[in-house]
């Protein structure tokens, strides 16, 4: 009993003169010493409650406060900064590693060294999108999984909004995949792990966590990749909490992005998880084939590389898709790569019950499962080009069993 008294003293004690120490380093870092206070405040604020949030801002030590402080470090919960902080974090936002559809992120360090990444939001951002970014707080404040993305902390001030990452030091898949230089080219069996591990990420999302979380933009900038090259995935911006027992979430307004959105999602047609296995099936493609699926600037591969991979598949003809993933030189990965042609076939299928689950992709690509033979994903697009409407069933070949025996064949 004394033994588990002196640990939770000390815990308590080390946490304490952890959280001074951030402070004191973070006010040397930025030059301020006009703080109000000389201590950090840990707060539940606006946050307080069930929401997974801890506020941290400059005003008084409570004592009943300091609870909520142990407890939210021990959760991991994302702690609010204001942006005078992140300022100071990123040195007045020197750093740029890139922007997207809602803003720029820059990197930036914690008071302790930590390397973070700073996503700082439109400031034109209209009410949704505001919206969109307390979802993702909220959403990502509940889930913990080895290949997604940690978010330490946000800020939502009247002069900015901002999320606060992990940073990863190797950037997105896609600089990886599309770069110009060979020599940095990823070998085929370490692209096979990324995919497993992206795939566990999804899987998590859609069926581990106590809500499911659908993602809604799978694509290679949302994996990224840290130092030892471990993918994790990131950007819940787009994704929006679903019970579990709600079959379809009918939703208002495009989502994800063209070339990776499922035909659901720019049809009036319900939308479930399944998009996401959609999305997860473009990006394998991309993969396989180590090039953007439509690439119009180059002269060489303007086909659409998935429809392309069909035509080769439906021939008999896998061995010159699989010498083009393996371009790299890892002959001995051919059998990985037969198998992730199949799933990629499989996982964008017209019918979103026609899809796999990000479970069965797991097993599949790890070769736990078997595999069977997938239909033609693009049956309505050829029906498309000959000019003759779509019918709205039977454009698929592979009927409307939802069983995971389907495709594993079992
Ligand atoms: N946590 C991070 N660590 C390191 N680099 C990151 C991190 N988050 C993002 N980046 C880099 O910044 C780039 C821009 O990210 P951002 O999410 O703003 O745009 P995107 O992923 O291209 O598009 P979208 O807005 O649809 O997500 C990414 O492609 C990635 O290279
Ligand atoms: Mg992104």
């Amino acid at each position: 009993m004394s033994g588990v008294v002196t640990v939770v003293a000390l815990v308590t004690l080390c946490l304490c003169v952890r959280a001074k120490a951030a402070v004191k380093m973070h006010r040397q870092q930025d030059g301020k010493g006009g703080h109000r206070d000389a201590s950090i405040s840990i707060t539940n604020g606006a946050s307080a409650g069930n929401t997974p949030i801890a506020s941290m801002d400059q005003a008084g030590v409570e004592m009943g406060s300091m609870s909520y402080f142990i407890e939210g470090v021990q959760n991991e919960r994302p702690i609010r900064f204001s942006s005078e902080q992140l300022r100071g974090f990123t040195q007045g936002f020197a750093h740029r590693v890139g922007s997207g559809g809602f803003g720029v992120v820059y990197m930036g360090r914690f008071p302790n060294g930590a390397p973070v990444a700073v996503k700082v939001l439109n400031s034109t951002l209209g009410r949704r999108a505001e919206e969109q970014f307390m979802e993702e707080v909220g959403t990502i404040g509940r889930t913990y999984h080895i290949n997604l993305v940690r978010l330490h902390g946000f800020c939502f001030d009247a002069a900015v909004k901002a999320l606060v990452y992990e940073y990863m030091e190797n950037g997105s898949l896609d600089r990886h995949l599309f770069g110009s230089a060979p020599e940095t080219a990823i070998g085929f069996d370490k692209l096979h792990e990324i995919a497993v591990g992206t795939a566990k990420a999804v899987r998590y999302l859609h069926e581990e966590c106590q809500h499911r979380i659908i993602h809604y933009d799978i694509k290679p900038e949302n994996v990224l990749l840290d130092a030892g090259m471990e993918p994790k995935v990131s950007d819940f911006g787009l994704a929006k909490l679903c019970d579990r027992e709600d079959t379809h979430l009918t939703i208002t307004g495009a989502r994800g992005t063209p070339g990776y959105a499922a035909p659901e999602l720019w049809m009036p047609l319900p939308v479930t998880h399944k998009c996401d296995v959609y999305s997860y099936g473009m990006l394998l493609f991309e993969i396989l084939g180590r090039r953007r699926n439509l690439d119009l600037h180059s002269r060489e591969s303007q086909e659409w590389y998935p429809r392309w991979v069909w035509h080769r598949f439906e021939a008999g003809e896998m061995d010159a898709v699989l010498a083009l993933a393996m371009a790299a030189g890892d002959m001995d990965d051919t059998e990985k790569a037969a198998r992730m042609c199949k799933v990629a076939l499989w996982c964008v299928q017209y019918r979103a019950e026609d899809r796999p689950s990000m479970g069965n992709v797991v097993r599949m690509l790890e070769g736990e499962d078997h595999i069977a033979t997938p239909g033609n994903p693009f049956a309505h697009l050829a029906t498309y080009s000959a000019g003759v409407m779509l019918s709205g069933d039977g454009d698929t070949t592979t009927g409307s069993d939802a069983s995971s025996s389907r495709f594993t064949g079992r």
